[in-house]
């Protein structure tokens, strides 16, 4: 079996991708019931804009995007069906924020999960971050999720919650549960 590995978005190796990358986001808001952005019904065009638009910004240099790729052919473009995950860095063009960066759209495809995937995802966007000076990094997911439990797990340090604070796909207000991590 290969072992899933990890890299940084390359608009000449993997734009093939984005449409795995946006049916992965629309299936962990329409399965897992995930707070990310859109609420149902949702439209792939949507989502797909969405990731068109965060790929506009690695071109830009505000965003960082780092994919899991479980590759049976080392060396041929990948396959969307071996996308494994994939989680993005926003990082702020104020000047006042130079040194901050914003997690969003961690997503791990069901049957890698809880095989250190995100793990791994996190890790390598974080050596980046770290390389460009981004050392405070941001997050934030529903109170009570999934992701609640997994942050800490992944280093970071609970700030607060604010009640209410998003749509749940799954119907009504969700309070919110704010994190960061030193690097
Ligand atoms: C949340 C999510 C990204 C975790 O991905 P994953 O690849 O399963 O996570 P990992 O295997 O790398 O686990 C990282 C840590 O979290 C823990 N963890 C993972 N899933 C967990 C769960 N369901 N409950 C409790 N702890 C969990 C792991 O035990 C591990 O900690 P440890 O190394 O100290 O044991 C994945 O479940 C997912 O994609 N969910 C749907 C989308 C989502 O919720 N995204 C987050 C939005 S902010």
């Amino acid at each position: 079996m290969s072992t899933p590995m990890v890299c940084f978005y390359s608009p000449t190796e993997h734009a093939h991708l984005i449409p795995y990358i946006a049916a992965l986001h629309a299936a962990c808001i329409s399965q897992d019931q995930v707070i990310a952005t859109f609420l149902p019904p949702l439209h792939h065009e949507k989502l797909l804009a969405w990731w068109k638009d965060a790929i506009a910004e690695v071109g830009a240099g505000t965003r960082l995007i780092s994919l899991l790729l479980d590759e049976t052919a080392p060396g041929s473009p990948p396959k969307g069906t071996e996308l494994v995950g994939v989680v993005t860095l926003s990082m702020p063009a104020a000047e006042t924020a130079a040194h901050r960066g914003v997690v969003e759209k961690l997503f791990v495809t069901p049957k890698y999960r809880r095989r250190g995937a995100a793990r791994a995802l996190m890790g390598y966007l974080e050596a980046e971050a770290r390389t460009r000076g981004r050392v405070l990094l941001l997050m934030d997911t529903e109170a009570g999720s999934t992701a609640a439990q997994v942050c800490p797990r992944l280093g970071f340090n609970q700030s607060g919650i604010i009640p209410s604070y998003a749509i749940s796909p799954a119907g009504g207000l969700r309070d919110g549960v704010f994190y960061y991590k030193q690097l």
